[in-house]
């Protein structure tokens, strides 16, 4: 069903591929018809906000967008922000970041980076024939699929993530994704290789998405209770942090090698920079819960205690807990997690040029699948800004309902 609106624009389901339970997808995404990035209107741009925070995702077909216009539909979410979720300025000390390379700025307008595969021909906005590389997860995973799997078309989930700089930066509201090449390729098959057999049939080089809320509603009463007491500390500057460690083989966060790097070995850092955030992110339009921890960057939970209206029956950590043990952390987060990612909670996006898709990045984790093959040109313009004020935890009734 397709509802036009006043603004012009109308908005009807997201295709769902045969492996998703469209049991969860009833709020998530929308297919938006109507909307013309040159002549967009206030009215427009409130319409596109409110609905992304109801549905997640927004996905507009065929549409051509200035870096600029891209800003502008991104910058909307949040006027008083300006800079890259990451930063604007990534050279100098965040140098060994493992996200460095993946990303080519464009100069005249710096919120947004081109990424992709394969060397782009020619001068391209403003960037001179830039070298882009997908990542591979066998450069982050611990043990990834043998190159025997990979001719079959074997992949995985590379990192499950938020958009998010996740130490002094906030995390951006909205991250907008427009695809200007995409290679067509075989269906490949994503595998989870934890043990459970779950796989996922996936378009080539798809970005995966699930919702934080369906990761939290489909948690057993006592997990939600510990989602909505529990806040996640991470580690000053996670990213250079984690640079020599591997992840799990569902990209949902990392192996326990103690690869981590020590604190003082770490770019100077600052306590008050440091993020520590709630595991539950509340909806600001639907008031809904959603999940939204970024596990790889995870270093310490902090769990308040049961509040004395709640049973203690089979209640975790009642009494409260500052988890500092990372084994521990990160257990008691894929926990929370794993759920989430179960292949028919999973919206795979099958790209086609042209595609802008808005993701609600306070909503939802994503992941990079697939390889692609050195020759294989892809080019995406990707936007996001780092927010004006950090995310909003469970309130005093969702801590009464859930705890
Ligand atoms: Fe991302």
């Amino acid at each position: 069903m397709v509802n036009a609106t006043s603004s012009g624009l109308s908005f009807g389901p997201i295709p769902l591929p045969p492996s998703a339970n469209p049991k969860y997808f009833k709020d998530f995404g929308r297919k938006v018809e109507g909307f013309d990035p040159a002549q967009m209107t206030e009215e427009q741009k409130e319409e596109i906000i409110d609905m992304l925070y109801k549905h997640s995702v927004l996905l507009f077909k065929n549409l051509k967008v200035t870096p600029e216009q891209q800003y502008e539909i991104t910058h909307a979410f949040d006027p008083a922000a300006n800079t890259y979720g990451h930063g604007n300025n990534k050279t100098g000390s965040t140098k060994s970041s493992i996200l460095h390379p993946d990303l080519k700025t464009i100069p005249r307008q710096p919120q947004v980076q081109l990424i992709g595969n394969g060397k782009v021909p020619g001068e391209y906005e403003g960037l001179e024939s830039p070298q882009l590389k997908h990542p591979h997860h066998k450069t982050f995973h611990k043990s990834p699929v043998s190159q025997e799997d990979e001719d079959k078309g074997i992949t995985r989930f590379y990192r499950w993530h938020i958009d998010a700089a996740l130490y002094n930066l906030s995390p951006p509201k909205v991250t907008s994704l427009w695809a200007v090449k995409v290679p067509k390729g075989s269906e490949q098959i994503c595998r989870y290789d934890d043990g459970t057999g779950d796989e996922l049939p996936v378009p080539l080089g798809t970005t995966a998405f699930v919702s934080g809320k369906n990761m939290f509603d489909v948690l057993s009463p006592e997990l939600q209770s510990l989602a909505v007491r529990t806040k996640v500390r991470y580690a000053p500057h996670p990213y250079v942090w984690m640079s020599k460690a591997h992840a799990l083989p569902t990209g949902l966060g990392i192996e326990n090698e103690g690869l981590e790097m020590d604190l003082e070995e770490l770019p100077e850092w600052e306590e008050s920079k440091i993020k520590t955030f709630p595991v539950c992110w509340k909806n600001p339009v639907t008031g809904g819960l959603h999940v939204q921890v970024h596990p790889c960057g995870a270093h310490q939970l902090l769990i308040d205690p049961l509040p004395s209206s709640a049973s203690k029956e089979n209640a975790l950590y009642p009494q409260g807990a500052h988890i500092t043990d990372l084994t521990t952390v990160r257990e008691t987060l894929y926990k929370l997690q794993r759920p989430g990612i179960s292949p028919e909670l999973v919206y795979p996006q099958d790209w086609d040029e042209g595609d802008l898709v808005l993701f609600h990045n306070r909503g939802l984790l994503h992941s990079v699948v697939g390889a692609f093959t050195e020759e294989q040109l892809r080019m995406f313009h990707q936007c996001n800004l780092a927010a004006s004020e950090d995310p909003v935890g469970p309130d005093d009734e969702d801590v009464r309902k859930y705890a």
